[in-house]
């Protein structure tokens, strides 16, 4: 038995990217032989500013969104990074083990921090040895993350190599990307080039998982196309990035493949495809909207399943990191 770990930022209401991207694959390795480890990660979320009532917020809204989409507590460990404290003791370690060069290659990086790189907080900097920590503070081996977090994953294996290397031990084992299929890459609905995000200056680009039936019609309706008729093959979608994005879209809600929605609806306009794709998104995210509103309304009770998922996450991270510890050359905690 393997373990499995991944995170989420609880940075705004998860999208339909994140959950055809990401939930929706959290949700099925529940049913593999390895141990999940699910993690909302609020200390890199504050890497840039949160408000502090929204953070909460979002923490819950998260974790309910999770818990709706069929993240099962008595299954996996869910919880709140900050909750465990040796994430952020493994951290520091990995901050003196990491090299400058190393974290001045990472894209990330430089795309949140744009042109104003002395302005953001040093710990947006160091953002990947958390990561890495996070990982590693379980012997995790496996990561399911999509393409975007491949240089991290590189880096906290370079990390691991390197403490085990300075502190002569084999302490850290490798860790393997379990990366997601392209075909689950959800791009925007204003435009096909760029990734839905829950960042997004433009609520009308994403689907929330928390949008009523209403608004999912509108934003479907809206989204953007072009003016040809539906094609018959897939191949003719490649210089068609949202027609292509809204097949892949209905595609992956129904358990299909693009080939076989195209061979549906080959020579339709897209009023009557974005009705059935507006319909089948409802019949899917409504449940999870009603669930998530659910566990929202008690927000005590949702409290008190993250900590007790930090509880059991505590006692798996504790003695790895206290072991850690000791080969760095720390004197027993007593
Ligand atoms: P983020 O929203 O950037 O914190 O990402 C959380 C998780 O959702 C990561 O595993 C991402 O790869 C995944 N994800 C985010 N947006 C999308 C998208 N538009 N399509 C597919 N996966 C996504
Ligand atoms: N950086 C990841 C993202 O933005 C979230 C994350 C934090 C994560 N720690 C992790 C993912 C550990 C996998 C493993 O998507």
């Amino acid at each position: 038995m393997a373990r499995i770990f991944s995170g989420i930022q609880p940075t705004g209401i998860a999208t339909l990217g994140n959950y055809l991207g990401a939930i929706r694959n959290w949700v099925a390795l529940q049913d593999s032989d390895d141990e999940c480890v699910f993690c909302l990660v609020d200390l890199h979320a504050i890497t840039v500013f949160q408000d502090p009532a929204a953070l909460r917020e979002q923490t819950r809204q998260m974790a309910a969104v999770l818990l709706a989409c069929g993240i099962d507590p008595a299954r996996s460990i869910l919880f709140h990074q900050s909750a465990v404290s040796a994430h952020a003791r493994l951290a520091w370690i990995f901050n003196c083990v990491s090299r400058i060069g190393w974290l001045n290659r990472m894209t990330q990086f430089k795309d949140k921090a744009g042109k104003d790189r002395e302005a953001v907080s040093t710990g947006l900097y160091v953002y990947p040895n958390l990561m890495a920590a996070d990982i590693h503070a379980y012997h995790a081996t496996k990561v399911p993350v999509g393409d975007d977090q491949l240089q991290h994953l590189e880096l906290a294996n370079d990390i691991a190599e390197k403490f085990n290397h300075d502190f002569s031990t084999a302490f850290f084992p490798r860790i393997e990307p379990l990366v997601l299929k392209e075909s689950a890459r959800v791009m925007s609905l204003r435009d096909g080039a760029k990734k839905m995000s829950k960042s997004d200056p433009s609520d009308q680009s994403r689907i929330n998982l928390t949008d009523g039936a209403d608004m999912i019609a509108a934003k479907i309706r809206r989204a953007k196309t072009d003016p040809e008729p539906l094609p018959e093959h897939v191949h003719d979608l490649s210089e068609r990035p949202e027609a292509r994005n809204l097949i892949g879209i209905y595609a992956a809600i129904t358990g299909q493949k693009p080939h076989e929605v195209l061979h549906h609806f080959a020579g339709s306009g897209f009023g009557p495809f974005k009705e059935k794709l507006a319909d089948a998104l409802i019949a899917h995210l409504e449940p999870i909207g009603a669930k998530t509103r659910e566990y929202l309304a008690d927000p005590t009770s949702l409290d008190h399943i993250l900590q007790a998922g930090a509880r059991r996450a505590a006692a798996i991270a504790e003695p790895i990191v206290v072991e850690a510890e000791r080969l760095v050359g720390f004197l027993p905690r007593g």
